[in-house]
């Protein structure tokens, strides 16, 4: 599959160390708004070769790719997504989607007249450990999911357009852990209700922190509190989990930590538990964070196929985000659009 690359930035690197292994991938050009960003770029990968530029327009044409890497930031998702859809190109793009759930829309409204795949980087599902949780609640040995909760605290000090942004750990993380609820629940979100604030002695000039409870399909409530500026005593980056089902708890450290209780009898003020293994499962290749994105993207566009994080399913993750944004500011429980 020939790809062009576009937007040379931190992630790009991820994509290309990951697409380096892949020998049916052939990189045919990179682009950056920032000439020197694209060269540097090339000259750490080897890809001297290969012609870079700062005109997406321009490039798709000399190169004619089958298919488009977007690694731009948020704001330049949507612009880059319609122009290489315009030529005919299949893109995955990195998260968030949009910048606006208008541009999403649009986007998927695009790569569907234009018959084409557009799909979005979400690493934390590609996960050999979260898939295994997955498998274990859909197993059905606890029985069906009533209540999901994620903590998430890091104490990230990026430095960079992270410092400054608005809705920073919404947008630009909570993402990741939405789709993951999604993806563990096979629900879809019903309403939000969410308070953002910027803790005392915060470094990023915003909403660092959030807290969300959301009510999904199905009846099932999944709760969400979550910072960027906590010191101590870190969460791992894909979450900490527990999920409660009719008949039992499983929870996820976001690494190997895996407990679950299974009720063993009840009718007594507390029900006697037993401690439940989770099996191990075959997590088949969607593994291997980007890699296994990007591999299972480009089996999609040269079988045939829908990947699982097709922009039109990933629009409600997204979907949950903005709707958190607006029930922030509002101040009031507010219905997910999707
Ligand atoms: N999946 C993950 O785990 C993960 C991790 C980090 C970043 N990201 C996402 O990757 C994207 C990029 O983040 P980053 O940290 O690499 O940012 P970055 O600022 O390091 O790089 C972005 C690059 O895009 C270029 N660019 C901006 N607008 C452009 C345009 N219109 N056309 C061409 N190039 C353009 C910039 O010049 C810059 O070189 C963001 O959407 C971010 O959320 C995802």
């Amino acid at each position: 599959m020939r790809a062009l690359l576009v937007g040379c930035g931190g992630i790009s690197r991820a994509w290309l160390r990951s697409v380096m292994q892949m020998p049916d991938v052939e990189i045919v050009a990179l682009v950056d708004i920032r000439p020197e960003a694209a060269q540097s770029l090339a000259q750490e990968f080897g890809l001297e070769a290969v012609p870079t530029g700062t005109d997406l327009e321009r490039m798709l044409e000399q190169t004619a790719p089958e298919a488009v890497f977007n690694c731009t930031v948020p704001e330049a998702h949507a612009a880059v997504a319609l122009t290489a859809l315009r030529h005919g190109c299949h893109v995955l793009s990195e998260k968030p989607l949009a910048h606006s759930l208008e541009d999403a829309t649009r986007m998927v409204a695009a790569a569907e007249a234009a018959g084409r795949i557009l799909a979005v980087i979400q690493n934390r599902r590609y996960d050999a450990r979260i898939r295994r949780l997955r498998h274990f609640v859909a197993s059905g040995a606890l029985g069906p999911i009533t209540t999901v909760n994620c903590d998430f605290f890091i104490g990230a000090h990026f430095g960079g357009f992270r410092d400054h942004m608005e809705h920073v750990l919404l947008l630009d993380m909570a993402i990741h852990t939405f789709d993951q609820a999604r993806f563990l629940t096979s629900a879809d979100p019903v309403s939000v209700y969410c308070h953002e604030w910027n803790p005392a002695g915060s470094w990023y000039d915003r909403d660092a922190s959030a807290v969300a409870i959301f009510e999904m399909s199905g009846g099932i409530v999944f709760t969400y509190r979550g910072s960027w500026c906590a010191e101590g005593l870190n969460t791992t980056w894909e979450g900490d989990w527990r999920i409660i089902c009719e008949r039992g708890t499983v929870s996820w450290d976001g690494a190997d930590g895996f407990k679950a209780q299974a009720v063993a009898a009840t009718g007594t003020f507390l029900s006697q538990l037993q401690e439940v293994a989770v099996p191990a499962c075959d997590p088949g290749d969607r593994i291997g964070g980007h890699a296994g994105n990007i591999r299972e993207f480009v089996r999609c566009v040269r079988e045939g196929g829908i990947p699982e994080t097709v922009a039109s399913d990933n629009v409600k993750s997204l979907a949950m985000v903005f709707a958190a944004i607006e029930s922030a500011r509002e101040g009031k429980r507010v219905q997910v659009r999707i």
